[in-house]
């Protein structure tokens, strides 16, 4: 199975003068994956995963079915309140930390490195996932952070975090939501303003055998 090639290649190319930008394959309309009601049989909270390195094709699965863009209007697989598009999704692998592009759907190096540990925080089990994606939300693109958009942006962080639930249930991945995280070291690490709040994140890997 072919493994994560593109975050070899980041290392690889290791300084800025190279395009940190690298497209993900199409994702699989085809895919192969249980019913819809077979899905909600298998939706449940994973904490032990497999060492094994997600394919590429997976990882482009999985993030079009978390948040990518599904129509020609760039509309979303998962909707946000007023269209405001304000949930940042970062892929954390050993090889390094990336941003989500939905609209491209292509992934930007945003640091190298292995930082699953800052994700898990005082949960050991969630650093063993190969991945962990990480939805923050962003209320400078949201408009406005009073109490009320607290709590919008903090439900289309809820429907991201269900999208990954679900097409890992079909597509036989485990992952588990999580709110638990060291929030200060992920502000620091991805360079996020006050403004640009880590909610959620999911670790994904295979299921452990
Ligand atoms: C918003 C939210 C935050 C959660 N945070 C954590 C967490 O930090 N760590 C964890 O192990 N599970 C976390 N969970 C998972 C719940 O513990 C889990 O969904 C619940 O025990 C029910 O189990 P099930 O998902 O298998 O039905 C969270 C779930 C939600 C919806």
């Amino acid at each position: 199975m072919k493994k994560l090639a593109i975050f070899a290649a980041f290392v690889l190319m290791g300084t800025a003068s190279f395009a940190q930008t690298t497209n993900l394959p199409k994702p699989n309309m085809q895919r192969q994956t249980l019913s819809v009601m077979e899905m909600f049989q298998q939706r449940k909270s994973v904490r032990d995963y497999s060492p094994e390195q997600l394919s590429e094709q997976d990882l482009s699965d999985l993030l079009w079915a978390t948040i990518g863009a599904n129509r020609e209007n760039g509309n979303l697989t998962a909707p946000t309140a007023m269209n405001r598009q304000e949930i940042l999704l970062y892929v954390f692998t050993e090889k390094g930390v990336c941003r989500y592009d939905p609209k491209a759907h292509s992934l930007t190096l945003v640091a190298e490195g292995d930082h699953r540990d800052i994700v898990a925080g005082r949960q050991a089990f969630a650093k063993a996932a190969p991945v962990s994606l990480l939805m923050v939300g962003d209320f400078d693109k949201f408009g406005n952070n009073d109490d009320h958009a607290k709590s919008l942006v903090s439900m289309d962080a809820g429907y991201v975090s269900q999208n990954i639930d679900l097409f890992c249930a079909a597509a036989g991945l485990a992952t588990v939501p999580r709110a638990t995280m060291d929030v200060k070291a992920i502000q620091t690490l991805l360079g996020l303003n006050e403004n640009q709040v880590p909610l959620l994140n999911n670790p994904v890997g295979y299921p452990k055998k």
